[in-house]
């Protein structure tokens, strides 16, 4: 096991999309996955499934899994073992399903990110996808996942291919994220700034070229070619082009047997 520099992990780390051949142990697996649940927890909402299997993560291909991934894992919301223990202890689950949901993203963010470092610290990469939520019709059928569990959010594993160039994104200015005892509004230089470190930080690293997307215009000519499509300008399009409802998403869930969201 190499020695530990948790910063050093944490500062290296950046979001991994091609793999290597080299295979992950069960013994390695089993380390990354101990960690992750070592992570603080709610209510122990989380639970993941994991394969190591081609032709499985090619029926889930539609979740955005890289072609090269040695192990795929989705993390679930698992509502339905707490109630399998509360009918031991005699209780029936009397709860908002909005409320319990809020509390299983939270345990399973704690634990994904634990997971990710726990494998950067063992030589591996990974990426995340966050549209598994929208696909957990066919999640639940490829995985076999009971009513009361649903998935939050997929991660690619494998060892980093060392001829794919990779860099460390940038960040919010910390003094733009971070305040001392109340919530302060930024300035407008501080506001500019952010937006300068972010966007000069994707440009300079062709993020959006190497990726060949754009998030195409509602309205309006798009004259703004890869030269000028920058992180703020990628952001702007997701937020502000009314694309998201969270109707399918609250379909589904009630697919999965969530009510009263
Ligand atoms: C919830 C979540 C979902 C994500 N989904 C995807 C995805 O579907 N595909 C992908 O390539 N990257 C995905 N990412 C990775 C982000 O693009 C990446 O973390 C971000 O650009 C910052 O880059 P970094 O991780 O290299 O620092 C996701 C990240 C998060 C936190």
């Amino acid at each position: 096991m190499p020695s530990l520099d948790i910063f050093k992990i944490i500062h290296n780390r950046r979001s991994i999309r091609k793999f290597t051949d080299q295979p992950v142990t069960e013994e390695v697996l089993k380390k990354i996955l101990e960690a992750g649940f070592r992570a603080p927890f709610a209510a122990q909402l989380c639970s993941v499934v994991y394969t190591k299997k081609p032709d499985v993560m090619d029926e889930l291909r539609r979740l955005g899994v890289y072609s090269t991934t040695k192990v795929l894992m989705v993390f679930l919301i698992d509502v339905h073992r707490l109630e399998k223990i509360m009918r031991h202890r005699g209780h029936r689950y009397d709860q908002d399903d909005g409320m319990t949901l809020w509390l299983g993203v939270q345990d399973v963010s704690l634990a994904v990110e634990n997971v990710i470092l726990a494998a950067e610290s063992m030589g591996l990469g990974s990426v995340l996808l966050g549209n598994a939520p929208l696909n957990a019709d066919l999640i639940s059928k490829v995985l076999s996942i009971p009513k009361r569990v649903y998935p939050v959010v997929g991660l690619c594993l494998g060892y980093p291919d060392p001829s794919e160039e990779t860099e460390i994104r940038p960040r919010f200015p910390l003094k733009c994220s971070a305040f001392e005892d109340s919530y302060r509004d930024l300035s407008e230089p501080e506001v500019q700034e952010a937006m300068q470190v972010m966007d000069e930080g994707y440009l300079a690293q062709s993020y959006y070229v190497r990726l060949g997307a754009k998030i195409p215009l509602r309205k309006g000519k798009d004259d703004i070619g890869f030269d000028r499509y920058s992180w703020c300008e990628h952001i702007s399009r997701k937020f502000c082009q009314g694309r998201w409802s969270k109707d399918p998403l609250v379909a589904i869930l009630g697919r999965y047997g969530f009510r009263g969201l």
